[in-house]
């Protein structure tokens, strides 16, 4: 008897089916009691093709059961070439999934909104016929990805676009009923724009915009930026206020600093808070995904908020700290260099928790291999004030895509980190700052990992860290219809 090897690049603590294709995060919705999580699927392989919505639910954000798939292109229909994105809302006992319907004889930068309607907790869905909104306003050169949220006095939805005028936006509608949409104009339309004070541009077009209400401060539009001819690029966020119908923002800033996360997601949990989920995509050569069987994951569910002083914040979910396991590492100290300091071994997912204090360069590596030739680095560099996640020697497979990425980072004072790390994905958060940057990497190393405090010649660095196995996420076994699909 033969015994497939585990796939060593298949995250546990992250969600995902455990074959094929997945890409952004759909459908999130509190209903009766679970946190429903659906997300693009391909049921038939590993790379974009013949959309559908997988679906998840949970009643903690830990425990998650496979339903059956949420939407599915109705042959001859208005979604005959796949069910894009979209989102959910909860309205009394159904749950009603807003989404973009395409099909390949319409161009591919227009896709109507449509709707699908479930009575029984998200078991079953029925699609509507026809679409919800047949045709967008004149001078759209790109539609797509509805977000429908409750407002005081009934409904209302954004639509990504970009306008032949060269300018992205987003595309305000309301509605007294869900049924029935009155088109109000762009709630933000704005030329390509440099984001968080970098060169990246907010792009020609804006998929999958999100909206982060005020809670007695400032709002959030986050939204994915697209351009000519690359596609998918990053994910930014407008921080503003709504007034009349417009929202009225400052510089657009990261919602994610790091290269691999896109089309993020918003879920409004009981209790005022707010999750989201981003789509992390394979930073490797296509066929190596393919081989495996399976490509893209989604991030850790986030807790995102405006924070007084206007910018936007996450953390992890408070409940993913009890998939915390053994504690692997304990380490404090101080170190000039030049060599390394062991810190300790940890398992291929864990979830760390760092303050960092040093005068110069210095940080934290992960390795991989016994002899350290391969390697993903978390360093400060004070003198640009920035932190640096450094995936270049991060796999020794050169089909691995490389790299340094880096996010802002207040320095003078003690580096507060949060670092979940699952087989092929980091999740770096800036716990100061409430910043996060996720990447992909993809090592090889058989040996256990291990954790070394480094620093440059010259350098003083202080450290405290601490790490914990993380276990996996408990997927139920699905029940009969369910399981024929995944
Ligand atoms: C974003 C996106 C959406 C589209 C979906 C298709 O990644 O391109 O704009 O609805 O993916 O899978």
């Amino acid at each position: 008897m033969s015994t497939t090897p585990r796939d060593a690049h298949f995250p546990v603590a992250h969600l995902r089916p455990p074959h094929n294709w997945v890409n952004d995060p759909n459908g999130l919705v509190f209903h009766d009691g679970h946190y429903h999580v659906s997300y693009q699927y391909n049921p038939y392989g590993a790379t974009h093709a013949n959309m559908h919505w997988g679906h998840f639910r949970s009643p903690d954000l830990l425990t998650w059961e496979p339903l059956p798939i949420a939407l599915s292109p109705t042959p001859g229909g208005v979604d005959s070439d796949g069910c894009f994105s979209g989102n959910a809302v909860s309205d009394g006992d159904r749950i009603v999934a807003f989404y973009s319907a395409h099909r390949e004889d319409r161009s591919f930068q227009h896709q109507p909104v449509t709707c699908a309607v479930s009575h029984d907790g998200g078991q079953t869905f029925s699609p509507r016929e026809e679409t919800v909104i047949p045709v967008w306003p004149e001078g759209c050169t790109m539609y797509r990805d509805p977000y429908v949220w409750r407002d005081v006095d009934g409904w209302r939805m954004l639509v990504g676009a970009a306008l032949a005028d060269g300018r992205a936006a987003t595309l305000l509608y309301d509605s007294p009923d869900l049924e029935t949409w009155a088109y109000r104009g762009p709630f933000v339309a704005r030329h390509p724009e440099p984001i968080g004070g970098t060169e990246e541009l907010t792009g020609d077009g804006w998929e999958c915009p999100q909206y982060l209400p005020a809670a007695g401060g400032q709002a959030a539009l986050i939204f994915s930026t697209w351009t000519e001819p690359t596609g998918p690029m990053r994910v930014a966020a407008l921080i503003g206020e709504e007034h009349d119908g417009h929202f009225k923002a400052g510089a657009p800033v990261w919602a994610d600093h790091g290269p691999d996360c896109y089309a993020p997601a918003l879920l409004r949990a009981p209790g005022g808070r707010w999750l989201l989920w981003g789509w992390s995509w394979e930073a490797r050569d296509q066929a190596w995904a393919v081989a495996g069987g399976w490509a893209g994951v989604l991030t850790v569910p986030r807790e995102i908020h405006v924070g007084g002083d206007g910018t936007l914040r996450q953390r992890p979910a408070t409940e993913l700290l009890a998939l915390r396991g053994e504690r692997t590492v304990q380490a404090e100290g101080a170190t000039h260099g030049p060599e390394p300091v062991e810190l300790g071994s940890v398992g291929r997912a864990f979830d760390l928790t760092a303050r960092l204090e040093p005068t110069g360069t210095a940080g934290l590596r992960l390795l991989t291999t016994p002899d350290g030739s391969e390697y993903l680095d978390i360093r400060l560099d004070p003198d640009a004030g920035e932190l640096v996640v450094d995936r270049y020697h991060a796999s020794l497979d050169t089909r691995a895509h490389g790299g340094a990425y880096r996010m802002p980072c207040p320095t003078g004072q003690p580096v507060d980190l949060r670092v979940v790390v699952d087989h092929s994905i980091a999740e770096v958060f800036l716990t100061s700052t409430g910043q996060v940057l996720t990447l992909r990497f993809y090592p090889t190393g058989q040996g256990a990992w291990r954790l070394q405090a480094r620093t440059a010649p010259g350098t003083r660095f202080r450290y405290a860290v601490d790490a914990w196995e993380l276990h996996p996420l408990v997927i139920k076994t699905p029940t009969a219809g369910a399981a024929e699909q995944y």
